[in-house]
């Protein structure tokens, strides 16, 4: 099994991630929000790269089944939208069996670019633990690509991986390693072992702060606190607690 990092999404040859299992990460905060939302019973959600893909679609979704409009642009909600991107707007009251378009500046775009991978999983520390759990068990060359800051490099994206590396190599020490990733477990090692605490001295998190979401970036620092992996497919996000693939 060989293990590759992308630092930034711009890095990520979509060729390239044909046949392999493909881990998207935007800890601050798209995919700890996509997995908050799916873990509160959302039924599904959809990432779009821009505001203007999203709206048609949610008025072609809304006439089958309840939808949301979901995400933000510079931290903050988008007008007429019914949510931002803050994990904590959506609780189980509000998006349980919803269909959720999501569009942010960073992940959502990251998410749209890894489309021809095999597989495609979603990661974040709330889920690190479970998704080197599934990678060891489903044996494929793995692509994690950080989502980053507007295609820089951000740290908690990286640490994330390296996280999911040192999980992995708890299970499955044979792993090959490229040098990102061995720049990650190195990142790692200087940064941890409190996620929480690396977390809230990255860059964007000083941004969140400032506008108000403290709170995000607590939780986003929180470690292995869901046991499940979003999966996507066909670029619909979900838990696949219907079906018995392992996740
Ligand atoms: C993104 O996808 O760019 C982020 O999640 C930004 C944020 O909402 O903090």
């Amino acid at each position: 099994m060989k293990i590759d990092c992308r630092l930034v999404p711009a890095f990520a040859d979509a060729k390239e991630l044909r046949g392999k299992t493909a881990v998207v990460i935007d800890v601050l905060r798209a995919t700890t929000t996509i997995i908050t939302a799916l873990n509160n019973g959302a039924r599904q959600v959809i990432p779009v790269a821009t505001v203007a893909e999203a709206w048609p679609l949610y008025n072609e979704l809304k006439e089958h089944s309840p939808v949301l409009l979901a995400g933000e642009r510079d931290t903050k909600i988008i007008p007429g939208f019914h949510l931002g991107n803050s994990p904590f707007e959506f609780q189980r009251e509000t998006v349980a069996d919803k269909t959720i378009i999501l569009t942010t500046t960073n992940g959502a775009q990251s998410l749209v670019r890894v489309a021809e991978a095999d597989e495609i999983l979603i990661a974040a520390f709330l889920n690190a633990r479970t998704v080197a759990q599934t990678l060891v068990r489903n044996g494929r060359d793995i692509e994690i690509v950080c989502s980053g800051s507007e295609m820089h490099f951000s740290l908690e994206d990286t640490l994330c991986a390296g996280y999911i590396v040192h999980e992995i190599l708890a299970l499955f020490p044979e792993a090959e390693l490229s040098d990102s990733v061995r720049m990650a477990l190195l990142l790692l090692k200087e940064y941890g072992p409190d996620m929480q605490k690396a977390v809230s001295r990255c860059e964007h998190a000083t941004v969140l702060i400032a506008n108000d979401f403290s709170a995000d970036v607590v939780y986003c620092g929180m470690t292995n606190i869901f046991h499940n992996v979003p999966v996507s497919r066909q670029n619909s996000i979900t838990l696949n607690n219907n079906n018995n693939n392992n996740y």
